[in-house]
């Protein structure tokens, strides 16, 4: 087991990564302090899987665990689902001091993050990430958030985890869509700020897709301590913490304009190579590097090719996302592959002419 502190003066926590871990959690949660009554917030897709291990391993620990299931997908991020969640917690009598535990993706961890920051002002939360990009991003940071219409994310807090518990074991059983789409994060974490990283990830690129648990160990740890370490620096997304949108201005644009259809791991890193193309052409990313860049992004089993969509659509996508920041198009572009840079000075047209000669670049 390995782990990693995320340091936040009184809201410190650590994460622990490592094989067969849930296994590990009533020992763990013991460590810090926990006892008595908890609740585990899943999906019946994640508690077929691993509920009752999960249960079985706090009960034996002498927890008292009563187990909450919401449906699986994107639409339980609501206020509605949230408030069923308040009434259950009350019926269960649960204090100040119960903990709730977060048993699943990113979906899972952002609902039950909003309930337990909100719940009674604020209960213990513990985060057991089971996807990729719940484990490399979601469960680490304490963005909480629900969304409130076709607004994603817009109901929200910082509320950070008393706990993060990542079980690699769990991403065996991911479908092969998720665990890819998480890759695009892990390769983001790479571009901004690990070169070596990168590398590892070319070199090991087919025994990571083959699930080789040793290197998802390694992955996992390795982007967890970046976003860990770019926490630490900015807790409240007031500067460098915006590298982590890396990827998503045009990335989102993509996501929104193909009404969703396209998945968010292949947008963004559509997103990832577009900013890279807009960094060379702009003199900054040396040509090599973007190759690079593109070559992993397609190893990954990631998109390279633009969906079957008008640019404009896409450019309107953007102009939007520009109105909505007042005017700014913001843009983390790569200098190098491991460094990049935060900059209001992109045009629209500039992006244009890069999503225009798509085709044509490298
Ligand atoms: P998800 O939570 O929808 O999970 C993807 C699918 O995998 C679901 O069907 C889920 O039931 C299933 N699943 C989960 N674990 C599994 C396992 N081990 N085996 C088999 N199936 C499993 O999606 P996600 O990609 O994990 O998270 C996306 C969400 O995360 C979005 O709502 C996004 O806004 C949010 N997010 C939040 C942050 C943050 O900082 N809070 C960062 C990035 C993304
Ligand atoms: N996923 C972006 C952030 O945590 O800031």
């Amino acid at each position: 087991m390995r782990k990693i502190g995320v340091r936040l003066g009184s809201n410190s926590y650590n994460i622990h990564i490592g094989l067969g871990l849930l296994m590990q959690t009533g020992h763990l949660l013991k460590e810090n302090g926990f006892a008595g009554k908890l609740v585990i917030i899943t999906n019946p897709i994640v508690k077929r899987l691993y509920g009752s291990a999960l249960k079985q391993n706090l009960a034996k620990e002498g927890f008292k665990v009563t187990v909450l299931q919401v449906p699986d997908g994107e639409e339980q991020k609501s206020l509605e689902v949230a408030a069923r969640l308040y009434t259950d917690l009350s019926d269960l009598y649960c204090e100040r001091t119960t903990p709730i535990l977060a048993l699943g993706g990113g979906v899972i961890g952002d609902l039950t993050g909003f309930v337990a920051a909100t719940y009674m002002r604020g209960v213990p939360l513990i985060q057991i990430p089971t996807t990729l990009l719940a484990q490399v991003d979601s469960s680490i940071g304490g963005k909480v958030a629900l969304d409130h219409g076709q607004l994603k994310n817009r109901i929200g807090a910082f509320y950070q985890p008393r706990l993060v518990i990542s079980d690699i074991s769990t991403l065996r059983t991911l479908p092969t869509k998720e665990f890819i789409g998480g890759l695009a994060e892990v390769i983001k974490y790479a571009v901004i700020r690990d070169k070596e990283f990168f590398a590892y990830l070319e070199r090991n690129l087919d025994q990571i897709k083959s699930l080789d648990e040793r290197l998802l160990e390694e992955i996992v740890y390795r982007s967890s301590q970046i976003k860990a370490e770019i926490v630490e620096k900015d807790e409240k997304d007031l500067g460098l913490r915006n590298i982590l949108n890396y990827g998503h201005t045009v990335g989102h644009a993509i996501e929104s304009a193909s009404d969703f259809k396209m998945g968010h791991g292949k947008a963004v890193a559509l997103g990832m190579l577009a900013a890279g193309r807009i960094s060379n052409t702009l003199g900054l990313l040396d040509r090599n590097e973007l190759i690079r860049l593109k070559g992993i992004i397609q190893r990954a089993d990631l998109a390279t090719e633009l969906p079957n969509l008008e640019v404009g659509r896409i450019v309107q996508a953007i102009r939007h996302d520009k109105k909505v920041l007042r005017g700014k198009l913001r843009f983390i572009l790569p200098k190098a592959l491991g460094s990049v840079f935060i900059t209001d000075e992109v045009s629209l047209s500039l992006v244009e002419q890069v999503l225009v000669n798509w085709n044509e670049e490298t």
